[in-house]
């Protein structure tokens, strides 16, 4: 039996976290100005501090301005929406991050909305979404998990992704939705499937490409798999593993790996997949904000 080949995203993230550092540079020595990315994390849910933390020391490694905010749970909306117009308007920041999911108090999307969009590196306000919606995707910042999805999918399948079968399950803002956009913007035909698609089998055995986006662990069977498709797993799910000792987690992704990795082509596992790829992204959406605010071209070696 032949095994899929193991999508290394780790090493496809470090080559573009390096990537974007040498453009940085580039961009410093052009317009004297250093990118600058600002986080936001309201309140301590363990999983969003490991990620804000992570995502501050990648931007200082490619030479970054970084800035960390940490809001406590029960902050107001006032002082949040304070923040945000603060960060707004400090010409040293050019990239803001809001971590979600915010506390239930506060209005998510009133908060997205107030980003400006020149600087919502994570691509989630309405003009971003509405730019990619439209194809305009050189004007548009580009969601991070999505866009690390589709470059995954070309590191097994080559540049070239045009009529191939695309299944995504999850309808996710985050990633099911703008996913589906990039991939159609690769002039794939794009399913999106949910918890209320009937027959989700059938539709699987069909993808060339299949992107799992739901947060359930091990959903998507070994059996449902196309043979020789492409997985992306998107899934970061913490379950128990005995196995380890008592009281003990372990990360599994939506996909059940052991299984599909039997039939697939290739697969991205988890961790060491997407995750790594969403953070080297946001990196490069600050330089490309950056320079945009600056009016300097984005430089080649970016991308
Ligand atoms: N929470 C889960 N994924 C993301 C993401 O990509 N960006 C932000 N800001 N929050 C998230």
């Amino acid at each position: 039996m032949t095994e899929a080949k193991i999508i290394d995203g780790k090493a496809i993230a470090d080559a573009t976290i390096e990537k974007v550092a040498k453009a940085a540079a580039a961009f410093k020595e052009q317009s004297g100005a250093v990118p600058g990315l600002a986080t936001v994390l309201v309140g301590e849910n363990p999983a969003s501090a490991v990620y804000v933390r992570n995502k501050g020391r990648v931007a200082e490694r490619v030479g970054f301005h970084s800035i960390q905010k940490t809001l406590p749970a029960d902050v107001s909306e006032a002082k949040l929406v304070a923040l945000i117009e603060q960060l707004n308007d400090d010409s040293l920041v050019n990239g803001i991050l809001v971590q979600l999911p915010l506390p239930d108090h506060v209005n998510e999307s009133k908060i997205i909305e107030l980003i400006k969009p020149e600087k919502d590196v994570d691509g989630f306000h309405p003009i971003n979404v509405g730019r990619l919606g439209a194809g305009q995707l050189d004007q548009a910042l580009i969601p991070c998990t999505p866009a690390g999805s589709v470059i995954l999918a070309k590191s097994a399948l080559g540049e070239n992704l045009s009529g191939l079968n695309v299944l995504i399950i999850g309808r996710s803002n985050i990633v099911g939705k703008p996913a589906a956009q990039l991939f159609l913007a690769e002039h794939c035909t794009v399913t999106i499937a949910h918890s209320r698609t009937k027959d989700m089998e059938t539709l699987a055995k069909s993808a060339d490409i299949l992107v799992a986006a739901v947060g359930r662990p091990l959903m998507v069977q070994g059996n449902w798999i196309k043979p020789g498709a492409t997985v992306i797993d998107v899934g970061i799910n913490r379950v128990p593993a005995p196995e380890k000792g008592e009281g003990k987690t372990k990360l599994v992704g939506d996909v059940d790996f052991e299984a599909a990795k039997t039939v697939a082509g290739a697969i991205t596992p988890v961790p060491g997949g997407v995750g790594p790829m969403t953070i080297a992204l946001l990196m490069h959406n600050t330089l490309v904000a950056a320079c945009r605010q600056n009016g300097v071209a984005v430089p080649a070696s970016a991308t």
